[in-house]
């Protein structure tokens, strides 16, 4: 393999691989904006600007590619000059916005101001200002403290297909907006804020929710489809704000839809049953675990039973819900998407991300050689879901287990509270056969419990 130099270090590289890549494989960080290795290379930004020997002028790392026996120096003092003048420049007119912006304590600008810009300032002129402007459902747009580093411009037209996003104007009076002030239409738009290296296109959902500091990632996987996207699940004190793509190459590279994305909100929605309930005279009431696994045992009492599983619960999930059912000698069959039985329905909904199940896990209900629901009937349905799946159409008793809304209680007799994916670990198969770890990020909302611990309780009031 070719090998270069960079600040003293010799690095073996990939040919065609550009000098941002190439040092980071050494460890060796190199500031910059406008390159997202996604993305087309356009090298606006000069904030990577490097000194190679042998060469005149100062060049930039994210559109030079390494060569063998190139020798590079990213902290000379050239290159360091540079970086405190791209900053110096890039700030001129950007406010001091940190305190209440949300991109604050992950933000590029801040961030490379503080590691490589300079605390002194000789810009006397007028700061531009702009007021926040709404860019559709998703976003919002604060221009003050726009960069122009065209990254959010080629997400559109290169990423998603959708070029809504263009710059107008020039120099000073260059302005980021939609394509004649429409709104976003994209499925995922949430990616704009990500993508963005300041806090000029927020997401409207987290705004001001939460200082992101005080938030506790963990790396869990979306369960808005049978893609499998990672993202980190962030929460404090037991409530999820946001959700973000973690990159993966090989599923979601670094990419999240908007359903996904903001498919959390379920998990802490007031309108969870997080206690167990129980019909009594007609009505649903609060009852005690105790009393509501009594009354699931007196309701399925003697009666022809069948077994609903949701393919938004986990491997584990499913594996304890079979041999639940062999003990009940009742038929076991999976549910979660209407129009999606088997996995031979479940296509690519569009060239990026989404997929047609709207769960998870229907491609381990496979795996597991469980049936799809065919829309038969019992005297009684022990129905466990996880959140995501859609209810079939129930008929005589019915036994809820798992993630339910104040809606969904008038079909049934007993609802035993579960966890949703953001409260428990386990195991989901992707559509490529992937296997993936859920991670709980919060503990059990209200008095909801893991599917084991339910099971028990059943086999306890049994004995
Ligand atoms: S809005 Fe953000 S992503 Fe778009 S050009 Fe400005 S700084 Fe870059
Ligand atoms: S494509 Fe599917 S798995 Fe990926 S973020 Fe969207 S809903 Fe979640
Ligand atoms: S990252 Fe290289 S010029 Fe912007």
């Amino acid at each position: 393999m070719p090998k270069c130099t960079i600040d003293g270090k010799s690095i073996e590289f990939q040919p065609g691989t550009n000098l941002i890549e190439v040092a980071r494989t050494a460890g060796i960080d190199i500031p910059f904006y406008c390159y997202h290795p996604a993305m087309s290379v356009v090298a606006q930004c000069r904030m990577c600007a490097v000194e190679i020997e042998g060469m005149p002028k100062l060049q930039t790392a994210c559109s030079t590619v390494a060569t063998d026996g190139m020798v590079v120096k990213t902290t000379s003092d050239r290159a360091k000059s540079n970086q405190k003048s791209v900053m110096e420049f890039l700030l001129i007119n950007h406010p001091l916005d940190c305190s209440i912006c949300d991109k604050s304590g992950e933000c590029d600008l801040q961030d490379f101001s503080y590691t490589y810009g300079s605390d002194k300032m000789r810009y006397e002129e007028q700061r531009r200002t702009f007021v926040d402007e709404d860019m559709g459902p998703m976003i919002k747009k604060n221009m003050n403290r726009c960069i122009h580093c065209t990254r959010c411009i080629r997400f559109g037209a290169e990423i998603v297909k959708k070029p809504e996003i263009v710059a107008v104007q020039r120099g000073n009076h260059t302005e980021i907006v939609t394509v004649d002030n429409k709104p976003l239409t994209t499925e995922y738009a949430g990616n704009y804020a990500d993508i963005c290296p300041t806090g000029s296109l927020t997401i409207k959902d987290f705004r001001f929710k939460k200082r992101v500091w005080f938030l506790k990632k963990t790396a869990s996987v979306c369960e808005g489809c049978s893609t499998g996207c990672n993202m980190d699940l962030s929460a404090e004190k037991g409530t999820l704000y946001r959700c973000n793509p973690r990159e993966n190459m090989e599923i979601n590279k670094y990419w999240l839809c908007d359903e996904g994305r903001f498919n959390f909100h379920y998990v802490n929605d007031p309108k969870r049953t997080a206690v167990p309930v129980a019909r009594s005279a007609g009505q649903m009431q609060e009852v005690t675990w105790a009393a509501a696994v009594q009354k699931a045992q007196s309701v399925a009492q003697g009666k022809k039973a069948q077994v609903l599983v949701g393919s938004d619960l986990t491997q584990e999930e499913a594996q304890a819900i079979v041999a639940f059912g062999k003990a009940l000698n009742a038929p076991v069959s999976h549910f979660g998407t209407a129009g999606v039985k088997t996995t031979a329905d479940d296509t690519a909904i569009d060239s990026l991300l989404r997929r047609k199940s709207k769960t998870s896990n229907l491609h381990g209900m496979e795996k597991l050689g469980i049936a799809p629901f065919a829309g038969g009937s019992a005297d009684v349905t022990f129905v466990f879901r996880g959140g995501r799946a859609q209810l079939p159409e129930l008929k005589g008793s019915a036994i809820g287990v798992g993630v339910f809304f104040a809606d969904d209680l008038k079909a049934f007799d007993v609802v035993l509270p579960g966890l949703s994916f953001a409260e428990k670990d386990g195991t989901i198969v992707n559509f490529q056969g992937k296997e993936q770890r859920l991670k709980a990020a919060i503990p059990p909302v209200g008095i909801s419990k893991p599917l084991k611990e339910i099971l028990t309780l059943w086999e306890g009031a049994r004995a």
